[in-house]
């Protein structure tokens, strides 16, 4: 009933197109913003209003399964924007009513993954080709990337995003935001800001001095910002010390537009957000993807006045603005067919640089072809190629790596793969009856792990090299738990530990396959393997990616984008983060509901309020500097097949910083590429500063063995700046600064000092 009034309501307060209404144009739009009636505006800023939910997205207007529309004004001209989910690819449905044609998208690697290539000319590629797909299927904005940072490993959808530094989240987002928008459409940079748990997404406090704020949750979207000015802005849900971030001024006009000198337009979170009104006047333009219910709040409160004509249009040219960039304005007519083949050769290239090497005891890799391997575990034949919730993507397969190793000719043991396969045609049944009770957005019910004892002893006599996958998969919605997702079971121990054995009691070699989104614990275990490959979720080609790192064809060049500590508890925000023991699978997005903006915030700690006790020592500016021997892998780590020295390290003062070289040359046998890191410690002054933070980074081209190469990278001086909040204001010690050069965030081989007056 109440519907039915609203919508004649609307109805009659639209005016008809007499022929008379300006038609909308790139250079007419302050005449349209004032033809528009207060109900069109309303319409344009609550999106599509959806009343229900198909696991996909929230809207079958114009494209199925996309996440949210602007909505259009025919009478002025005004197209139905098109909004779809990323990051690790477009995410629409694959059906179509009537419709007998699939709409698959490629499923890219994480965005994690994306980070370990450290190369930002690949990710600009990866986000080139994710943008065409976004263009051929007819979407106009891809709420992409996720810039959001690694506080925690068990932040349920880390995995979408890129690193725990913002340096290196900043210029990934960057250049997957220029990538994408090179075809001419959207993104929507998210979630904006300081949302790093999952658990009472919708309504926790994060609590943050300013100078933490500043450089560790903002400087991440900053450098987006200044870097690929992103169509969009996504504002996130969680509240940040007391304010609701979608309703922030302070963040959303002070800081993003006037500091940051952003253009773009901004638009909440799906639901987030309380009061429409302070929300468009903080600078935020759309609320998606709405409701009745909402239209009507904003609506009265542009009648009341609580809402001004100056802010409604102000926030009504934004979207306009917006509108005439899109491809649907323009007219573009969409092909629905992308090609597939090409970008799934892209998505190869990808992954292939972002696998890292852990370890690699007495080069157990690359194996031979021509060595027998028995292949283990249950996630080697159900690869994983990203996470769930709205960050995963209806892709057309999955590369598992049993087929990865077949499709490169891999000799592998026969009776090992088929008890496999017969194990896990079992388990698919017993878990497509689990999932389709389960929700959208939650944890895929996986096979579980199965130890073939006899088998093991067996094939340790007749293969000549064992390899294992643990994989894990989570996202959207929920947190990871300590034990069952950070911690290996006492199953896959028990896989390990037995197949090292056996193993090794006949001199074969044992590597272990980590397909997960996030860390898991690995010094209780390492020890007993050989080799260690991280090849994140790599996306539908995974296990191609992992064949050709197996033997030798690809050589590993990712590097850790986090930190991986021994130990969970010693990590700096294990106090304060939340741990729930769910029995079953669960939405925590709603953990502790609110109905008004007076929430009870200082309740619960960890659920109504995150306390960021950590400060700026988080990941490793807090390990390396206070914590070295918690470290199991360092930032920026990783192994090659190859070995390489960097020497002739210098820093040039140069207009606004430094131009620092190093030459780094290729010592080993194989070709292969290197990570140039460039950190900065500053020198002793009010502030207390880490060991070092990361103030520039370069990818080196393949080099062959004995080849060298010079690369130089730029430093700003801008950004040796810390926050005072005593201040208020960046400031820069005079002083003299080390400038170091290395492969990870522990390497102190190149240094050189720099002095600042
Ligand atoms: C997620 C966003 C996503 C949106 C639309 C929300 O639940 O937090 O990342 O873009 O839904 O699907």
């Amino acid at each position: 009933m109440l519907i039915a009034l609203i919508a004649a309501s609307i109805l009659a307060a639209t005016p008809q197109n007499d022929g008379n209404a300006p038609q909308l144009r790139e250079d007419n739009i302050p005449e349209v913003v004032a033809a528009l009636t207060p109900e069109e505006k309303c319409t344009l800023i609550i999106g599509g209003r959806a009343k229900s939910f198909n696991g996909i997205g929230f809207t079958n207007t114009g494209v199925p399964g996309a996440a949210g529309v602007i909505n259009g004004i025919p009478r002025c001209g005004i197209p139905t924007i098109v909004l779809a989910d990323g990051p690790a690819g477009l995410r629409i449905s694959p059906t179509r009513e009537n419709d007998a044609n699939t709409y698959y998208c490629t499923g890219y690697p994480i965005a994690t993954m994306l980070s370990s290539t450290w190369n930002l000319d690949l990710v600009q590629e990866a986000g080139k080709s994710i943008g065409n797909e976004v263009l051929e299927y007819g979407v106009d904005i891809l709420l992409a990337p996720g810039a959001n940072i690694h506080r925690n490993p068990l932040c349920g959808r880390n995995f979408e995003y890129y690193s725990e530094d913002p340096y290196l989240t900043g210029m990934m987002a960057a250049a997957m935001i220029n990538g994408i928008e090179s075809n001419g459409v959207g993104t929507s940079l998210k979630h904006f800001a300081v949302n790093n748990q999952e658990l009472n997404r919708l309504a926790s406090n994060s609590v943050l001095s300013e100078r933490t704020l500043r450089e560790i949750y903002l400087r991440n979207f900053e450098i987006a910002v200044k870097e690929s000015q992103p169509w969009t802005i996504m504002t996130s849900y969680n509240f940040i010390n007391g304010e609701h971030a979608a309703e922030s001024y302070r963040l959303l006009t002070d800081i993003l537009r006037g500091e940051w000198g952003f253009e773009g337009a901004v638009m909440t979170d799906w639901g987030g957000g309380y009061d429409d009104a302070a929300i468009v006047r903080a600078g935020n333009e759309m609320i998606q993807p709405g409701s009745d219910e909402r239209y009507m709040k904003l609506l009265n409160a542009i009648k009341d006045g609580s809402l001004s004509m100056e802010d409604l249009d102000r926030a009504i040219t934004r979207i306009l603005e917006l509108v005439v960039r899109t491809p649907k304005f323009k007219g573009y007519v969409h092909s629905n067919k992308p090609d597939l083949q090409a970008h799934a050769k892209v998505c190869k290239k990808v992954a292939d640089e972002g696998v890292v090497l852990l370890k690699n005891n007495d080069a157990a890799l690359p194996m031979s072809r021509d060595q027998k391997i028995a292949l283990f575990g249950t996630t080697s034949y159900d690869f994983i190629a990203g996470g769930t919730g709205s960050g995963d993507v209806n892709r057309p397969y999955v590369v598992d790596l049993m087929s990865g190793l077949s499709n490169l000719k891999f000799n592998l043991d026969p009776e090992v793969c088929d008890f496999y396969k017969s194990y896990m045609e079992d388990e698919a049944y017993r878990r497509k009856r689990i999932d389709g009770k389960n929700p959208w957005n939650i944890d895929r019910e996986r096979a579980i792990e199965v130890i073939p004892v006899d088998l093991i002893e067996k094939s340790a006599g007749v293969s000549d090299a064992a390899v294992i996958t643990i994989g894990r998969v989570f996202g959207e919605g929920k947190d990871r738990n300590l034990h069952y997702s950070y911690l290996l079971s006492d199953r896959e121990q028990e896989l390990i530990d037995r197949i090292s054995k056996a193993f090794h009691a006949k001199k074969k070699k044992v590597t272990v396959v980590l397909n997960i989104g996030g860390y898991v614990e690995m010094c209780s275990w390492q020890d007993k393997v050989d080799a260690v490959l991280l090849c994140w979720q790599p996306g539908q080609e995974g296990g191609n990616t992992v064949a050709s790192v197996l033997c030798g064809e690809v050589n590993p060049s990712g590097h850790l984008p986090s930190t991986m500590s021994t130990k969970y508890e010693l990590e700096p925000t294990a106090n304060n983060f939340p741990q729930i023991y769910a029995d079953k699978p669960f939405n925590y997005s709603y953990y502790r509901q609110i109905k008004t903006k007076t929430l009870p915030l200082n309740t619960v700690k960890d659920i109504d309020y995150t306390i960021y006790e950590e400060g700026i020592f988080m990941g490793y500016r807090y390990f390396n500097t206070h914590a070295p021997k918690a470290i199991a892998y360092p930032f920026g780590y990783g192994l090659s097949y190859t070995t390489f020295a960097f020497k002739g390290m210098s820093a040039e003062p140069v207009e606004g910083g430094w131009n620092v070289k190093v030459t780094v040359t290729n010592t080993g046998k194989v070709a292969g590429k290197d990570v140039v890191q460039v950190y900065v410690k500053a020198p002793k002054g009010e502030l207390e500063k880490p060991e070092r933070e990361l103030k520039a980074f370069a990818k080196t081209p393949e080099l062959a063995p004995g080849q060298s190469c010079e690369v130089i990278v730029f430093v700003s001086k801008e950004s040796l700046a810390s926050f005072n909040d005593n201040t208020n204001a960046w400031e820069i010690d005079k002083g003299t600064y080390t400038f170091v050069a290395g492969q990870d965030s522990m390497d102190n081989s190149q240094k050189v000092k720099v002095k600042v007056d």
